[in-house]
């Protein structure tokens, strides 16, 4: 096993193993068939003349559970990997079944691979097997974060349905996006704006969304807008969000809204690109710009 720390512990970790089994073994072995145990009821000390000390025998069934148990270990370890580094007769490992995968995924995949990496977004679109498999690895890798509907979650994992996009919603910027992650750095303004200046952006930035063309508070323009514009309409590179739109990420209530400006906010969409292959991104780019909304 490529995991196990070096051989030196996995020469112990088989030793101790081994031995525990044995003496377990030793130890029922000897509760039911030592000599001691045969005469029970017989010469144990006698106490106040006529109560005599004895034991009763465990049951039966026990030593028969243990012994099926036991057996059951020892089976177990020769055909699974448990002693030490010793991979067992069937060798199975989850490398092994992640190869299972690769190869299930290569006959799923592999006739489409040129066909898809050939093809337009539209096409791929109007194709619903592919988008089936889409979904499918939607599912799999992004639903835990973005939801299975791709709706977002928790006011953490944004909607990725909707027109609103982050860091651009054009097929190149989503492919970003999935390919190398994304990571995106709001600072806390508590210590320079102090707890009134924070109550007063959080009112201008409510204001923004209902009237964008509300003039901005001097710490606006001194603050926040080299990221998120004069205007508030966001900065796609920056991943900075649009703050005229109406649609939050981290929620739109005074108390979120206050806690981003105080204390910051730090989202991060892992990259998938070592997990994914071009054909599988290229299907995800198509599933999700796939509503109008790019
Ligand atoms: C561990 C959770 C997690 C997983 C898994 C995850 N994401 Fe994300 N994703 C995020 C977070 C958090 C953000 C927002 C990053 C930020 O705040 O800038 C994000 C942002 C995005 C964006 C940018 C959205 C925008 O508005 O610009 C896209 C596109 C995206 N994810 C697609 C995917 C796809 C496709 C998958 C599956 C291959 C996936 N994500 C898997 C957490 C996740
Ligand atoms: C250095 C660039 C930068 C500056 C300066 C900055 N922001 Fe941000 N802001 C961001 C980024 C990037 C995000 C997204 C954070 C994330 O994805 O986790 C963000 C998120 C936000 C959000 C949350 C939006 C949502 O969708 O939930 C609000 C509100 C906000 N900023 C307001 C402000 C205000 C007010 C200021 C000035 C006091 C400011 N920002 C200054 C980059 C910046």
């Amino acid at each position: 096993m490529a995991d196990m720390p070096t051989d030196f512990w996995a020469g112990w970790i088989a030793v101790i193993t081994v031995v525990s089994l044995a003496g377990l073994g030793w130890l029922i072995f000897s509760i039911y068939f030592s000599a001691e145990s045969a005469d029970e009821h017989g010469d144990g000390p006698v106490w106040d003349e006529t109560l005599r000390e004895g034991s009763n025998p465990a049951p039966l069934w026990w030593f028969w559970m243990i012994l099926a148990l036991l057996v059951i270990s020892v089976v177990y370890l020769m055909l699974y990997p448990g002693l030490g580094s010793y991979s067992g007769a069937l060798r199975w490992s989850q490398g092994g079944r992640f190869d299972a995968n690769v190869a299930a995924y290569e006959t799923e995949f592999g006739g489409i691979r040129e066909l898809v990496a050939g093809a337009q977004l539209e096409t791929l679109r109007g194709n619903p097997a592919l988008m089936k498999s889409a979904q499918s690895i939607f599912a799999r890798q992004c639903a835990v974060c973005h939801g299975y509907e791709a709706e977002g979650q928790a006011n953490l994992f944004p909607n990725l349905m909707d027109a609103h996009w982050q860091w651009g919603g054009e097929p190149g910027q989503v492919e970003q996006s999935i390919r190398a992650g994304r990571t995106g750095i709001m600072v806390g303004w508590s210590a320079v704006l102090g707890d009134a200046g924070v109550e007063q952006m959080t009112q201008y930035v409510k204001t923004l969304a209902a009237q964008p063309d509300t003039a901005p508070p001097l710490q606006y323009t001194q603050f926040c807008s080299a990221c998120h514009g004069p205007d508030g309409a966001g900065n796609p590179v920056l991943g900075a969000p649009s703050l005229v739109s109406g649609v939050y990420l981290y929620g739109g209530s005074d108390a979120a809204i206050k806690h981003t400006i105080a204390l910051g906010r730090t989202g991060e969409m892992p990259g998938f690109e070592n997990r994914l292959d071009d054909t599988q991104i290229k299907l995800l780019v198509a599933l999700l710009t796939g509503n109008g909304t790019e």
